[in-house]
C-alpha cells in the first residue's frame, strides 16, 4: 500500500498548474475512451458485417447469374455488369482449380468479409486479403473454373471512424491548450504571493504584489499584505521606541557622571563610576544599532567579501583568524547589519579564545558560516540564554571579559532579519562553534 501511494505521489505532478490540468483531462480523456470502446465495440463490428454482407451479396448475385446463363457469350455482360454496377473486377480462369491458400492474419473487417461470403456462396472459395494493396480477391470454385472477383477495399470501409476519432483527439487537444491558459492565469498570483512571502522572511525588498485572481487568493494576498504592514509597524514601532529610551536615558546619565566627577574619592564612588560607563556603553549600543542597522536596506552583496572585510578587521586588532570560504556568494543582503552580527561573533571568540576559524559554504538552500574557537565555549544548558540582552556568563563586572550582554542578541536578531537563525554548539576545536545559515 505504502509503495503504491509512494509511486502515485511520485509520479503525480506536483505543482498547481499539473495538477488542475490533471483534474480536468483526466475525466475528459477517461470519458472519451470508454464511449469510444463501447461505440466502436458494437458499430464496428456491425458496420464492417453489413459492409461486406453487401459486396458478399453481390458475388452471389454474379455467381447466380453464371450458372443461370452458363453459355461463353453471356460471361461478356455479366462480368461488364458486375463492372459497371458492383465495383468489381470478375475473371473466370476455366478449368482452373482452386489453389490451396496458407491461413491469413485477420482483422475485424476480413473476418466479417469471410464470414458473409460463407454466408452467401455454397461453394469452396479462397479470400486472399494479402496480395493486393486495396483489393481483396476472392476465388470461388465454380464447375467451369475458378472465378476470381476483385473486390476494392474501400467498399468495406467506413471512413467516418477516423473523422469522428480525429475529431475526439483534435477537439480534446484544443480543451487542453484552452485549459492550460485559463489554469496559468489563476496560477499565477498564487506563484507570485508566494514568492512575495518568501522574500518577506528572508528581509528582502518584496516586489509589489497586488490582489489578484480568484477570491480565495485575492484574500490570501489581501491578508498578507495586511500582516507584512502590522509586522514592519511593529519593528519600526520597537527600534523607534529603543532608540528613545536609549536617548532620553543619555542626559540624565551625563549629568550623573558630572556628579560623580565632583565627588572626588570616597567610599564606593569608584565602583559608582564604573556602572555608570557600563551604562552608557549599552545605550551606545543600542543607539547605534536601532539608528544605522536597523533601517538598513538590502542589496544585493558579495558574502565573501563581507567575510573577508570582517575577518581583515579583527585581525587588525590583534587576533588570530583562519578564513575559509567556498565560493563567490553573492545575495540580497543589509551588509553593514550582516557584518555587525558576524563581527559580534568573532568579538566573542576572540574575547574567550585564541584561535578562530571561519568557514562559509553553500548547504541545501542556505550559505552556513560556521565560526569555531578554541576557547572554554558554553556549556550546553546555557546556550539558549546567552541569547537574551544582557545576559552573561561571567557575572563579574571585569572590565577585561566585560560587555554588555548584547552582542549575541544584536547578532540573532540581524540573521533572523534576513531568514536565518544563529545556532550555538560545540566546535571540534574544542570551543564554541556559532553557526550561521542563511538562505540563499
Ligand atoms: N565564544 C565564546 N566562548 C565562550 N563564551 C562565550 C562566547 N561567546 C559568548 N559567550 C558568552 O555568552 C555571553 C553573551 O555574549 P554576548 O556577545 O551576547 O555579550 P558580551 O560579549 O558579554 O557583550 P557584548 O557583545 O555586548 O559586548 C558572554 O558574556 C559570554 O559569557
Ligand atoms: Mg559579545
Amino acid at each position: 500500500m505504502g509503495f503504491l501511494t509512494d509511486t502515485a505521489k511520485r509520479l503525480l505532478p506536483r505543482s498547481l498548474l499539473g495538477r488542475s490540468l490533471m483534474i480536468i483531462v483526466t475525466p475528459l480523456v477517461l470519458l472519451q475512451l470508454v464511449s469510444a470502446a463501447i461505440f466502436y465495440e458494437s458499430h464496428w463490428d456491425k458496420i464492417s458485417l453489413r459492409l461486406a454482407r453487401g459486396v458478399a451479396g453481390d458475388i452471389g448475385t454474379v455467381i447466380s447469374l453464371l450458372r443461370q446463363f452458363p453459355d461463353a457469350e453471356d460471361r461478356n455482360w455479366i462480368f461488364r455488369l458486375a463492372a459497371d454496377h458492383m465495383e468489381l473486377t470478375v475473371a473466370l480462369q476455366e478449368k482452373a482449380i482452386l489453389p490451396n491458400q496458407p491461413a491469413q492474419p485477420r482483422g475485424v473487417t476480413e473476418q466479417a468479409m469471410d464470414d458473409a461470403l460463407r454466408e452467401q456462396v455454397t461453394q469452396p472459395f479462397v479470400l486472399d486479403t494479402e496480395s493486393l494493396d486495396r483489393f481483396y480477391v476472392a476465388s470461388i470454385q465454380l464447375p467451369a473454373g475458378v472465378l476470381e472477383v476483385i473486390v476494392p477495399r474501400k467498399r468495406l470501409f467506413s471512413s467516418t471512424v477516423y473523422v469522428f476519432v480525429l475529431w475526439m483527439i483534435g477537439t480534446s487537444m484544443i480543451l487542453f491548450g484552452v485549459a492550460t491558459i485559463f489554469m496559468r492565469n489563476q496560477v499565477k498570483p498564487i506563484r507570485r504571493l508566494a514568492v512575495a512571502a518568501d522574500n518577506f522572511g528572508k528581509g528582502r525588498e518584496v516586489v509589489r504584489v497586488k490582489p489578484e485572481g480568484a477570491t480565495e487568493v485575492r484574500q490570501a494576498t489581501t491578508a498578507f499584505l495586511a500582516m507584512r504592514e502590522r509586522i514592519q509597524r511593529q519593528i519600526s514601532q520597537r527600534t523607534d521606541m529603543l532608540s528613545g529610551v536609549s536617548h532620553d536615558l543619555r542626559t540624565p546619565l551625563t549629568r550623573m557622571k558630572l556628579q560623580l566627577a565632583m565627588s572626588g574619592d570616597a567610599d564606593g564612588i569608584s565602583d559608582l563610576r564604573t556602572d555608570v560607563a557600563e551604562m552608557e556603553h549599552m545605550l551606545e549600543g543600542y543607539l547605534a544599532f536601532a539608528r544605522g542597522e536597523g533601517t538598513e536596506q538590502p542589496r544585493l552583496a558579495n558574502l565573501t567579501d563581507l567575510l573577508a572585510e570582517v575577518a581583515e578587521q579583527a585581525r587588525r586588532n590583534g587576533g588570530q583568524i583562519d578564513l575559509h570560504c567556498e565560493g563567490p556568494f553573492t545575495m540580497p543582503l543589509r551588509p553593514n547589519a550582516l557584518k555587525r552580527a558576524i563581527a559580534n561573533l568573532i568579538d566573542n571568540a576572540l574575547r574567550y579564545a585564541e584561535h578562530v576559524w571561519i568557514r562559509a559554504g553553500r548547504r541545501a538552500d542556505a550559505i552556513e558560516i560556521l565560526i569555531d574557537d578554541d576557547g572554554p565555549g558554553i556549556p550546553a544548558d546555557k546556550r539558549d540564554e546567552v541569547f537574551k540582552p544582557f545576559f552573561r556568563l561571567d557575572s563579574s563586572r571585569n572590565p577585561e571579559t566585560g560587555g554588555s550582554g548584547l552582542g549575541l542578541a544584536i547578532a540573532r536578531d540581524i540573521v533572523r532579519g534576513h531568514g536565518g537563525d544563529i545556532e550555538l554548539g560545540e566546535a571540534p576545536t574544542g570551543g564554541l562553534r556559532a553557526r550561521v545559515r542563511l538562505p540563499v
